[in-house]
């Protein structure tokens, strides 16, 4: 058994670059020896202990790389060949998948909430020279030649969520949309909602460099909820409220920020990742009675979603490279995870080279 290096999760605020085995790829399995990677929010989320992973687990879940192995059963593969494999793996097989709820994966058998998401969850993850990927055959997107590996590697995560949100939202062309947050989910959000058609896209933030990345791309405005009372603002701008609100951040504030501005009718998207309770004040949606639809969705995987979307990047639709700020070779991942916790520096997304 070889070893390899990893990013290995050991306890809150305690994570370590170390030795471990390198993982071989079994039945319908695949192993790739990952090129590029990157630090999520969520990994933050675990590091800190707010979202709870076993000790000994390597996290990480967003990777670009070379297959190195394929187990017996994966076809159509060669070893050597550049592939992304979505944050969400998919097995393509069980009711949850064949119903079209990938994301929602049971593994072969029936549902299970957030089934779909497992590397650097319930599997080993990306921040490591290897990565074994499961149900190889549904999630091994081969990476056009033309496209290098920081042009695709945020699609793995955060574009696929972030464009999900205007998709589950139903954005239509000439809709007006608004986008709470303008994190790297809700940056592509944006993009997403303007791929889309919409008319008017409205990003909200409270950081200088992040609503200048949102024109960037496609906020038509942009709104500082420091100083700016986000909810009559978009009203006024629109005539009596949006018809898609998008929140991407996870709190009370942006939740209910987002149902106060939607005109009656309207859909709103969750993507934000939510603890605690969550209110519903009645007047914030007509007491139950304004037609409005609330919808949320877990990142769309897969190799088909990720074929999609290179797809939207070779055709020049979409160019996610701005949002890559930093890049750090794998022994150095404790000073990435240092600047993207305390958003130092301007970060939006950083980059790990294994
Ligand atoms: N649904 C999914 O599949 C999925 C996938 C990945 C991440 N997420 C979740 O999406 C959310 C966003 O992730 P991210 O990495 O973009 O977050 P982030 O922490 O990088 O960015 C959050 C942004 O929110 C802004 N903000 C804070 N308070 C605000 C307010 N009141 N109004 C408007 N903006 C405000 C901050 O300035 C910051 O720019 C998180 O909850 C994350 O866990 C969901
Ligand atoms: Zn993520
Ligand atoms: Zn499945």
């Amino acid at each position: 058994m070889g070893k390899m290096r990893a990013n290995v999760f050991h306890g809150v605020n305690d994570i370590r670059v170390e030795e471990v085995q390198r993982p071989h790829a079994g039945v319908g399995e695949a192993v790739i020896r990952v090129t590029l990677t990157t630090i999520c929010g969520t990994d933050l989320h675990i590091v800190r202990g707010e979202y709870p992973v076993k000790p000994g687990l390597i996290i990480g879940h967003e990777p670009v790389g070379v297959i190195e192995e394929l187990g017996l059963g994966v076809t159509g593969y060669e070893i050597g060949e550049r592939v992304l494999v979505g944050a969400i793996t998919p097995c393509g097989q069980c009711r949850a998948c064949l119903s079209g709820h990938h994301s929602q994966c049971g593994h072969g058998t029936g549902f299970e909430a957030i089934g779909g998401w497992r590397f650097g969850n319930t599997l080993n993850g990306a921040q490591a020279e290897y990565l074994l990927v499961p149900y190889a055959q549904a999630n091994l997107a081969k990476i056009p030649d033309e496209l290098s590996d920081d042009q695709v590697v945020l699609l793995a995560d955060i574009a696929s969520t972030g464009f999900s949100g205007a998709e589950s939202g139903g954005v239509r062309i000439g809709d007006s949309v608004a986008v709470f947050a303008q994190g790297p989910i809700g940056l592509c959000a944006t993009a997403g909602a303007k791929l889309m058609g919409a008319s008017l896209v409205v990003g909200i933030d409270g950081d200088e460099t992040r609503l200048g990345m949102a024109k960037r791309m496609g906020a038509d405005v942009v709104l500082d909820y420091r100083g700016v009372d986000v909810v009559a603002e978009i009203k006024r701008l629109t005539g009596g409220g949006v018809d898609v609100a998008i929140e991407a951040l996870g709190t009370q504030q942006t939740f209910e920020n987002a149902l106060r501005c939607l005109r009656p009718g309207g859909t709103l998207s969750s993507l934000g990742v939510y603890s605690g309770k969550l209110q519903m004040p009645y007047d914030a949606f007509a007491a139950g009675l304004g037609d409005h639809r609330i919808v949320t969705t877990l990142c769309p995987g897969g190799k088909e979603r990720m074929r999609r979307l290179m797809e939207t990047v070779r055709r020049g639709r979409i160019d996610l490279r701005p949002l890559l700020t930093h890049t750090f070779a794998l022994d150095q991942i404790a000073e990435g995870f240092g600047i993207f916790g305390d958003r130092r520096d301007g970060v939006l997304k950083v980059a790990i080279r294994p």
